[in-house]
């Protein structure tokens, strides 16, 4: 670990492994590169890093474009990723590793178990999950104290907010430079002192998604208007269901799942219009069809049919 007793200009943790180059994976890696430490993106799939890397590409183009970015400050992030397929080997020289892979459980513990053994004692591991807590993971690795949550929001390169999760081991010191570390990367951290199955914003979120997916499947109102309410009379940015195209409707359903699992409550569970959605592979906007239809270029086309059987005659 870097640096615990330096001053506030110190950057904290100056090598940064990412594992994961997914939508937030990507996105996390590009803020921390724009923080001027150096990253290494890791992820078994080279296709994946292609697209990361390119779509890192195409954002920062777009902010050069609108004079929000110099091209210099562009190709100086750009040239601070690098990249892996062995996500394991990926973490040798971190200060810090945030894992960013699929939100199951025993995904993570068994790349935490392997990257354990071969990280520093001190490097400071966390993963992004929004569904588990550092302690369902936190126990495969060598001095659990150093193992934490670091939450960001999808997209990561735009939304503030990162929530820091201590589980119950987590080293207060190591808490303490991970609220600075959000900081210095120009995001707001969100301190959870102790654990809580979905945290903060996503436990509000969601009590907003109940209520809507309760509206659309009573029959009260489309997806349509749904959300132009929430958007014009409450001034959110979007709607629950345009975000849940966004942030993808298989990660609300696993995150769902995993609640239940946790608490039994069938009010946790995934409600008969996401796991329909699931089943039918209409995981918003990555697949084209979620809630809402889109092109090839991402523009949204319309509602898209939300039956029970998602048009497919063998469910329901
Ligand atoms: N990736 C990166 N940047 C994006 C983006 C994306 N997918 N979509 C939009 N942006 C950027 C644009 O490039 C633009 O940048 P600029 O200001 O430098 O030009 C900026 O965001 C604004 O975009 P637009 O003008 O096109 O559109 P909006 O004003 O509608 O903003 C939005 C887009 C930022 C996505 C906004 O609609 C928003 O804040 N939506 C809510 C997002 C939200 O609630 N996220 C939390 C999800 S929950 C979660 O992540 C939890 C996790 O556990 C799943």
């Amino acid at each position: 670990m870097t640096a615990m007793n330096n001053t506030e200009t110190h950057q904290i943790w100056p090598r940064v492994t990412v594992i994961g180059a997914g939508a937030m994976g990507a996105q996390i890696a590009g803020v921390i590169a724009r923080s001027g430490r150096d990253v290494v993106l890791a992820d078994t799939s080279a296709e994946a890093l292609q697209r990361a890397l390119a779509m890192l590409d195409s954002r920062w183009e777009s902010s050069v474009t609108k004079g929000r970015m110099t091209a210099e400050a562009k190709l100086t992030a750009y040239q601070r990723i690098s990249t892996t397929t062995e996500p394991v080997a990926g973490c040798a020289q971190a200060d810090l590793v945030i894992e960013a892979i699929i939100e199951r459980v025993d995904a993570k513990r068994d790349l935490f178990a392997a990257i354990g053994e071969t990280t520093p004692v001190g490097a400071v591991l966390s993963t992004n999950s929004s569904s588990f807590v550092p302690s369902q993971i936190a126990d495969v690795v060598p001095n659990p104290g150093r193992f934490l949550g670091l939450h960001f929001f999808n997209p990561a390169l735009v939304m503030k907010c990162v929530e820091v999760i201590a589980g119950p081991d987590t080293d207060p010191q190591i808490l303490d430079a991970a609220t600075k570390f959000v900081e210095q990367i120009d995001k707001g951290p969100v301190v959870l002192r102790k654990e809580i199955n979905g945290f903060v914003a996503n436990r509000i979120l969601n009590a907003v998604r109940d209520e809507a997916i309760h509206l659309l499947e009573g029959g009260y109102a489309s997806v349509t208007d749904i959300d132009r309410a929430c958007r014009t009379a409450l001034g959110y940015p979007m709607g629950p269901f345009e975000l849940m195209d966004l942030t993808g409707i298989d990660i609300g359903y696993l995150t769902k799942t995993a609640r239940f699992e946790a608490t039994g409550d069938t009010r946790d569970a995934p409600s008969r219009t996401v796991t329909d959605k699931v089943r039918a592979g209409h995981l918003g906007r990555k697949t084209g069809r979620g809630f809402y239809l889109y092109d090839e270029h991402g523009s949204k086309l319309g509602e898209s049919p939300t039956t029970a059987a998602e048009g497919d005659p063998t469910h329901g």
